[in-house]
């Protein structure tokens, strides 16, 4: 463990988290502060209420199998020993879908967005999906999430489609937005 203060963000891959004992101890723990927080706050994660440390626990036990099946890549970001972003994709499990992942989850800590770690991690992500041979990577965004489909398009994202005033919060309604990269197309 190298323990001093870095102010640099450390990028980890599943593989480099299992590696390190302490964080992964505490990744669950910290992952659901960070989803919570943000869901409070009115985050587009999904989410109308925050979820529950159980709810995320399984969410993530379920992106670890995925991962190592090779059905999946997650990315972690870490600022001085403190867990501030992540994100994954899983592949489609329909078999027509096969060759094909959706971009499910990108979120970063409030304390610590716009230093360029939801850029890392999704250019991590994009990078891991290229390598398993990906063939199209998918993912959808709430219409009002401006900030996340600027970053998105920045990265080779396209729109392909998007439901008008579908996700339902409360009384209100937001188009779902349909981005995707096909690297097919891509040299
Ligand atoms: C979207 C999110 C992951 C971006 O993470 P971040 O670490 O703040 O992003 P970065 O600092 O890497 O910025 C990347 C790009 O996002 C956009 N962006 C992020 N925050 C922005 C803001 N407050 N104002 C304008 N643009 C913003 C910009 O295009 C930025 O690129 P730039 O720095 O070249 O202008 C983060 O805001 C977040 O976790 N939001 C809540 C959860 C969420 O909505 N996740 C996405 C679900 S689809």
């Amino acid at each position: 463990m190298t323990g001093g203060v870095t102010h640099e963000p450390l990028l980890l891959d599943a593989e480099g988290l299992a590696a390190d004992r302490e964080l992964e101890a505490r990744f669950a723990e910290s992952a659901h502060r960070i989803l919570a927080d943000l869901v409070g706050g009115g985050a587009a994660l999904g989410w109308v209420e925050p979820p529950s440390p159980d709810e995320v626990a399984g969410l993530l036990r379920h992106v670890v199998s995925a991962v190592r099946a090779g059905d999946g890549a997650l990315r972690v970001a870490y600022l001085d020993r403190r867990l501030v972003g992540f994100g994954y994709w899983l592949r489609y499990g329909r078999p027509t879908h096969r060759p094909h992942a959706d971009l499910e989850k990108i979120a970063v800590a409030a304390s610590a967005q716009r230093r360029g770690i939801g850029r890392s991690l999704t250019t991590a992500l994009i990078d891991d999906a290229r390598a398993a041979g990906i063939e199209v990577l998918t993912l959808d965004a709430r219409g009002d999430n401006t900030h996340a489909l600027a970053l998105y398009r920045s990265l080779g994202f396209v729109e392909y489609g998007r439901l008008p005033d579908f996700v339902a919060v409360g009384e209100r309604r937001y188009d779902k937005v349909f981005y995707m990269v096909d690297f097919r197309r891509q040299g």
